[in-house]
């Protein structure tokens, strides 16, 4: 048995006014239990890390990054390294986040590099994946996230410090999803995908979430897809009421 893992990515939102917001969903999680169920992760804007992990010292919910450098230290203007993240209470990392690819030009190359540097930090890394509308239009889906997986996996994957995030771009923030059959189809490929590379043991083992729209209204149908071990959450993720919806998907 997989234990799923329900990730949230606050991406560029909130401020120190929303530890009442962790607060909250801290609450909520012990309330129902829910870490039995499933593994909980929140990962703020990288100016939150401290206060959170503070607030959430003997919680079950635990924090990430939401992308790191690939060096440890050094002139890099803005940047984050993984040791940084760690030192600040992570113990997750995102990396390749199609924002990521867009705005800043990541390619499979560099997400390789960042997730190697996660797990130099001791970080478990969350890797995404995902086509654009005009590749799933030309039929290419399969074809951008095998690409993606095989340029972008270090070696040393296992199931304990890897996890796969697929998230087609055009359903993030859009309130597109595609169907559980398209979900189903997507995750079992890179089930099959990860065995080939991985091996039973590691890559039948690891945890493949969905991300793009997911919400406490689509969250049981989306998650329950074959091969999907939880989710990747973005704007549901800002509130705990919403959050701790989509983490009832496992109750
Ligand atoms: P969304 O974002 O849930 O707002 O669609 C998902 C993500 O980008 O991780």
């Amino acid at each position: 048995m997989i234990k799923p893992l329900v990730a949230g990515n606050w991406k560029m939102n909130g401020t120190s006014q929303s530890v009442q917001e962790i607060k909250a969903l801290d609450e909520k999680a012990r309330a129902a239990n829910a870490a039995e169920k499933c593994d909980i992760l929140i990962c703020p804007p990288s100016t939150l890390l401290v206060a959170f992990s503070h607030i959430l010292k003997d919680s079950p919910i635990k924090l990430g990054g939401q992308d790191c450098h690939a060096n440890a230290t050094g002139a890099h203007t803005g940047d984050i390294s993984a040791e940084m993240l760690a030192d600040s209470g992570a113990d997750y990392v995102i990396v390749g986040h199609s924002e990521r690819r867009m705005d800043h030009k990541e390619r499979d190359c560099d997400v390789k590099a960042k997730a190697e540097a996660g797990w130099r930090a001791g970080l478990k890394v969350i890797l995404c994946v995902g086509e654009l509308i005009g590749e799933r239009s030309a039929d290419l889906t399969l074809k951008v996230i095998e690409r993606q997986l095989k340029n972008s996996l270090p070696e040393g994957a296992t199931a304990d410090n890897l996890i796969i995030a697929y998230e087609p771009v055009w359903a993030i923030g859009t309130g597109l999803t595609p169907t559980v059959s398209d979900v189903a189809e997507v995750h079992d490929f890179m089930r099959k995908t990860l065995i080939d590379l991985l091996g039973d043991q590691i890559g039948g083992n690891m945890k493949l979430l969905y991300g793009g729209s997911v919400k406490p209204g689509n969250a049981k149908e989306l998650m329950a897809a074959s091969n999907v071990n939880g989710a990747l959450v973005g704007g549901a993720s800002l509130k705990a009421d919403d959050f701790a919806g989509i983490i009832a998907a496992y109750e």
